[in-house]
């Protein structure tokens, strides 16, 4: 059977409240079929401030789901103003987002400075998603999983436009054959309707879902038609 990795990202939104309303949502929806499921990773990435409620939550109620941070500092422990460290996040989180599209373009970030993020990120037992937007961006060492995000797909970016699992696949194909042993993921308005045409594709081993993850009942459909 075929290994999956499936990821959520929560991104910038939610708070507190929303999120103990989402597990609770969750945990209706996800059937108890698919709690049992072998063949399935599946993590939900969400904002720094919610990591310690949603640890909790997913402890608290059983959730088959492992918990990820959505970025990680490129410097260590000590005086960095403002950052969260690998090690704090260690604390909490199994995964960690490095190289999102959004970081990339909002906040500036190079591929020298995510490599840092990387080597921190591995020192401390984290396993790390780096994110690639198309098959030429460099892979460093360390990386656990590959997610393939053409920008133009994301559900959040106007005129989106999911890209055609066909299409999605030879990218993937073209990532999987430089580093044959790292699960390669797609996002990019991936949901319940479409899933099944990204994993039926031999090079796409799962998905990462931003839009589709905020919806409790939307992420449980997903992973359902998943398996
Ligand atoms: P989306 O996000 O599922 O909302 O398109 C995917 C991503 O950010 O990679």
């Amino acid at each position: 059977m075929k290994l999956l990795f499936i990821a959520g990202n929560w991104k910038s939104n939610k708070t507190g409240t929303d999120a103990t309303e989402w597990l609770r949502s969750f945990k209706s929806h996800i059937t108890s079929s698919t709690t049992q499921i072998k063949n399935i990773t599946l993590v939900l990435c969400v904002p720094f401030t919610l990591l310690s409620i949603v640890k909790r939550g997913i402890e608290e109620a059983k959730l088959p789901l492992a918990l990820g941070a959505q970025d990680v500092s490129a410097l260590p422990e000590g005086a960095y103003t403002g950052e969260i460290n690998a090690k704090q996040l260690k604390e909490f989180v199994e995964w960690v987002i490095i190289g999102h599209s959004e970081r990339r373009k909002n906040l500036g970030e190079t591929d020298e400075l995510l490599f840092k993020k990387i080597v921190l990120a591995k020192e401390a037992g984290l396993k790390v998603i780096f994110c690639v937007q198309n098959e030429s961006v460099p892979i460093p060492a360390g990386v656990d999983v590959v997610a393939y995000e053409p920008p133009w797909a994301i559900s959040a970016v106007s005129n989106w436009k999911a890209q055609t699992a066909h299409e999605a696949a030879v990218v993937c194909e073209a990532i999987k054959t430089k580093f044959p042993n790292i699960p390669v993921i797609y996002g990019g308005s991936a949901s319940a309707d479409n899933i099944a045409s990204y994993i039926e594709q031999p090079s796409i081993d799962g998905v990462l879902s931003g839009g589709a993850s905020l919806d409790p009942e939307k992420f449980a459909a997903l992973i359902t038609n998943a398996r």
